[in-house]
């Protein structure tokens, strides 16, 4: 099979004081996306960055930016979001009562609208809404941290919206825990993008790890 997994590694294990390298790193890479994890404390236990930092490093990569809103009422900020120049926002289900319309405010502004679902959350429950996202990121680690394990049950989620997707166009994301050895079956179940971020910044050859990742093989 020739289709190419988007590599989009993720900022959060950059040090922040080095971003404008790690951004140069990422582009040498191959990568054709940033992935940018936003965090508020309250959804996730860890607090991150914001729109102002995202507009900031914008003005150094030509790249396609991913931002993951791992924040509560996502709604009140998406608009800043956009401004500062992401490409896709994706906000997560359990933070949104109103996941129609904010999707939709995503949409309306220009910007790739992805939707999220932590390990606990069923498919089921973002089903309805399919027909409106151009992205599902489904977490395969409980969201806050990077560096954890990537829990298995939760690529049969990914095996299942492959199942249920027909003529729809998402992107079927995953975002936790992918590296070497998880990537062959994250490939397997049928993913479209692979979020990377601890083991893309411990790679000592980054574009043989995007090469690698991209084509869903493992280290020899
Ligand atoms: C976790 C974040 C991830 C994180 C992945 O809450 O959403 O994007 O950066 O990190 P790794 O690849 O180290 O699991
Ligand atoms: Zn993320």
């Amino acid at each position: 099979m020739d289709k190419k997994i988007i590599v989009a590694p993720s900022v959060l294990s950059a040090d922040f004081s080095e971003i404008k390298g790690a951004l140069a790193d990422i582009k040498a890479s191959g990568a054709p996306w940033v992935h940018l994890d936003v965090m508020d404390g309250s959804f996730v236990p860890n607090i991150t960055f914001g729109s102002k930092f995202i507009a900031d490093i914008r003005k150094h990569s030509d790249l396609f930016f991913d931002a993951h809103l791992m924040v509560r009422e996502p709604q009140n900020h998406i608009e800043d979001f956009a401004k500062a120049g992401c490409q896709a926002i994706t906000v997560h289900s359990e933070a949104c009562v109103h996941l129609d319309r904010t999707l939709n405010q995503i949409k309306t502004l220009g910007c790739k609208a992805g939707v999220s679902i932590v390990p606990s959350t069923p498919v089921s429950m973002i089903e309805g809404i399919l027909e409106i996202v151009d992205i599902v990121l489904i977490m395969t680690v409980n969201p806050g941290f990077g560096g954890q394990s990537l829990i298995p049950y939760t690529l049969e989620k990914v095996k299942r919206l492959v199942e249920i997707r027909g003529n729809r166009d998402f992107l079927i994301s995953v975002d936790g825990g992918i590296s070497d050895r998880t990537i062959v079956e994250a490939s397997n179940a049928g993913i479209d993008i692979a979020v990377a971020g601890s083991a893309f910044f411990a790679s000592k050859d980054k574009a043989d790890f995007v090469s690698r990742i991209s084509r869903g093989y493992g280290k020899k």
